[in-house]
């Protein structure tokens, strides 16, 4: 029998498969995550952790977890949450959960998409507050997608979903990334792949999919808002510090581009206070894979990583490099 610690509320079915292969389980079982203090406690002696983005997995939890510690699972396909170099230097394995949440995190970029592009932050806002309103030729005019370009910045497989949705609603795809996606990708979705400043250039809406890490700090700064332009949005289901927040408040301010919508931030949960002012951004607080069937998914995929890394076999999807 293994311990392992679930530092956070997880789907049931998780904690059950975990259970049911004879390990002894712990799970933080709030809805606030743990605070820092209490995660180190709660580590202790743990041969397998499921972790969520909101913990920080360093040689500090490392330590507090000891040597018998043999897998990290995070619940999320991001992980920079995670020191894989530490991980790594001690023989642990990290695993991630690709494959199972690409759909619905495409379905929320492609939500803030429709939402930037018609402003329907502005109009649900305007209802909600008991302003009077009617129809009007000129009421809160957005722009439409048909004709359009889609700039995909990582043609992964969230990349490749949001751009199958904008393609339904006529939009041309062009992608940028490190290595071109697979030619059968490339040819379904009549993608071009083009170097960033290009993207930005020719982007009518750019959208994140991309892991963050130091090679993707800061990506998006004011050099490349400028490029994107003031009839142009930014879209980043992402990681938040691939955007310089500031350089994009600015750039909302005072119309370099166009509007953003945001699922993710620099400082996450903490949001720019310059971005709550302002009218043409839609704030949405990290939500992307967040309906039922996802999560559960996600949830499972990690049970299954740490159940077979402890049973001597190699894990389900350990994480690649950033
Ligand atoms: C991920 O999977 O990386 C998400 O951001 C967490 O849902």
């Amino acid at each position: 029998m293994s311990s392992i610690v679930v530092t956070g509320r997880v789907p049931q079915e998780a904690v059950g498969l975990l259970r049911g292969a004879g390990h002894e389980v712990r799970v933080w079982e709030h809805d606030e995550p743990v605070a820092r203090d209490e995660l180190l406690g709660l580590v202790a002696g743990a041969d397998a952790l499921v972790t969520l983005v909101t913990e920080r997995v360093d040689t500090g939890l490392l330590d507090a977890a000891g040597p018998g510690l043999r897998v990290v699972a995070n619940v999320a396909v991001g992980y920079d949450n995670i020191d894989v170099a530490a991980c790594a230097g001690r023989g642990v394995v990290v695993t991630n959960t690709p494959g199972v949440l690409e759909e619905a995190t495409a379905d929320l970029a492609m939500a803030l998409v429709l939402m930037t592009t018609r402003r329907l932050g502005e109009a649900e806002r305007l209802v909600r507050s008991g302003q009077a309103w009617q129809w009007g030729m000129g009421l809160l005019l957005g722009r439409g997608l048909q004709g359009r370009t889609l700039g995909v910045v990582g043609l992964g497989g969230i990349g490749t979903a949001t751009a199958r949705r904008a393609r339904a609603f006529g939009m041309t795809i062009v992608y940028s990334g490190r290595r071109d996606a697979p030619a059968e990708i490339v040819e379904e979705l009549g993608a071009r792949r083009v170097e960033l400043p290009e993207l930005l250039e020719a982007g009518d809406v750019v959208t994140l999919h991309l892991p963050y890490g130091p090679a993707t700090h800061h990506l998006v700064g004011a050099d490349e808002l400028a490029l994107l332009g003031a009839t142009s949005y930014l879209v980043n289901t992402a990681r938040g510090p691939v955007v310089d927040e500031t350089a994009l408040v600015a750039a909302l301010r005072d119309g370099t581009i166009a509007g953003a919508g945001l699922d993710v931030y620099e400082n996450e949960p903490q949001v720019h206070p310059g971005l709550l002012e302002l009218d043409n951004v839609v704030l949405l607080p990290h939500v992307g894979s967040a309906t039922i069937e996802t999560r559960t998914g996600m949830a499972r995929l990690a049970a299954r990583n740490v159940l077979a890394v402890l049973a001597g076999e190699g894990p389900v999807t350990p994480v690649g490099d950033v």
